[in-house]
């Protein structure tokens, strides 16, 4: 799998990536947001997404900057079988924030999930606090549908439905 938009090349998540992704973790504005997880956790973490990968043909993403080639960040797909339903999610390293590209990378992977995935809405799943992130679900013409618990943290689902939904298969208001 490979996605390539105007600035961007997305490829699978892999446990080659695992410097960079603890990198991008170890900034405090990433921490701020995500809190911190040590290297082993990050490795767990990769591993599992690879064996998604495997298992249900789609996972996170690395976000590639055409231009330099470099790492900026991750994007991609992620099952959550306690809601049943797949979330796509964004982070990037700050030296690449403020450009567009978690927007530019997030439509990518909604298009890529509405396409393979017999889905009737993406969600994403974002702290209440968390102004940059529900910048990018607004962009990407995201509404949110409820107040829930990810991994014990309150958040505000974002959802979007797909684009050819009939009216019976939209996301619950
Ligand atoms: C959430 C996060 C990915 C958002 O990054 P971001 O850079 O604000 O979002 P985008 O990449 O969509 O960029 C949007 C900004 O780029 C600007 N921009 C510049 N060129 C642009 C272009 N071509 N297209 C769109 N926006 C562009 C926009 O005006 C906007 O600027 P603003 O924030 O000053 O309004 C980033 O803050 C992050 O990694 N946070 C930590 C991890 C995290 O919380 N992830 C989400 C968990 S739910």
């Amino acid at each position: 799998m490979l996605i390539e938009t105007d600035r961007l090349l997305l490829r699978p998540l892999a446990t080659a990536d695992l410097d960079e992704v603890v990198a991008m973790h170890a900034s405090p504005e990433v921490v701020a947001t995500m809190g911190t997880f040590d290297r082993a956790t990050a490795l767990a973490r990769l591993e599992r997404n690879e064996h998604e990968w495997n298992e249900r043909g789609h996972g996170l993403v690395a976000i590639l900057e055409r231009a330099s080639g470099r790492f900026v960040g991750r994007s991609g797909l992620k099952y959550w079988p306690q809601f049943d339903e797949t979330e796509v999610g964004w982070v990037l390293r700050p030296d690449a924030w403020g450009q567009g590209f978690a927007t530019e990378a997030g439509r990518a992977c909604l298009e890529w999930g509405f396409r393979r995935l017999d889905v009737p809405y993406l969600t994403a799943m974002i702290l209440p606090d968390n102004g940059r992130s529900i910048g990018v679900a607004v962009r990407l013409g995201m509404r949110p549908i409820r107040s829930d618990f990810l991994m014990e943290l309150p958040v505000t689902v974002y959802a979007v439905d797909r684009p050819d939904a009939s009216p019976q298969h939209r996301a619950p208001d």
